[in-house]
């Protein structure tokens, strides 16, 4: 990656309407009423085209941000967080610190498989706007509900500092990780 992208919060317009509908971050659905190879990376793509514009304006009271990086072929990334009401009973989070939640990290197809560095790139976007978003707090905690076979979206967590709270499992698949921000 030799640029690094300008992100701007999503608006509610015809452009990035129909640059979140389309947004490709895994492979196409297989023919055939087959099931696809990594259903979680689907359903976080339906979420980003179908609901993730009006989710991010119906939780505008939990300050919810929805922000984009295009580059020349188009979207490029997709960051969302959120405030939580209240500590999650799952997290060590330390008296007084609001929570985030991830909601979503997620990269056009073309910049995947070259080592994350464009996830990377995401991700530290997202923990900056959530310093931004919470001026006068010394520690926010950050946490992002994971399901435990998105080893792509895992091991970006532990590449950026987050720790397993809560693992995953076949009957319950969204594993907690967290990680502690001090300024
Ligand atoms: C989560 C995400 C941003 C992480 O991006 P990333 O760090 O660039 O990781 P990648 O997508 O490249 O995936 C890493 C995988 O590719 C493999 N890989 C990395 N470089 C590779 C290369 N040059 N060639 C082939 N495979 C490679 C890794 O071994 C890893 O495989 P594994 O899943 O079997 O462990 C990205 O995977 C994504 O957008 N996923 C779809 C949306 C999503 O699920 N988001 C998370 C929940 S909101």
């Amino acid at each position: 990656m030799n640029t690094l992208l300008a992100w701007r919060p999503a608006a509610d317009t015809q452009g990035d309407r129909l640059a979140l509908q389309s947004f490709e971050c895994t492979t196409p659905r297989p023919p055939f009423g087959e099931p696809h190879p990594r259903p979680w990376e689907w359903e976080v793509q339906a979420g980003i085209r179908h609901k993730i514009l009006k989710d991010t304006a119906r939780h505008a009271h939990l300050d919810q941000r929805l922000k984009l990086a295009y580059d020349t072929e188009g979207l490029a990334a997709v960051v969302a967080h959120a405030r939580l009401n209240g500590s999650p009973a799952e997290l060590d989070v330390p008296p007084g610190a609001p929570v985030r939640l991830l909601i979503a990290i997620a990269v056009a197809h073309r910049h995947r498989y070259n080592g994350g560095e464009f996830a990377d790139y995401a991700f530290t976007e997202a923990l900056y706007d959530i310093l931004d978003r919470e001026p006068d707090a010394d520690r926010i905690s950050v946490t992002a509900k994971i399901d435990f076979r998105n080893r792509a979206s895992m091991a970006m967590a532990e590449r950026n500092g987050l720790e397993l709270a809560v693992p995953g499992c076949e009957d319950d698949p969204l594993g907690w990780w967290f990680i502690n921000l001090e300024r």
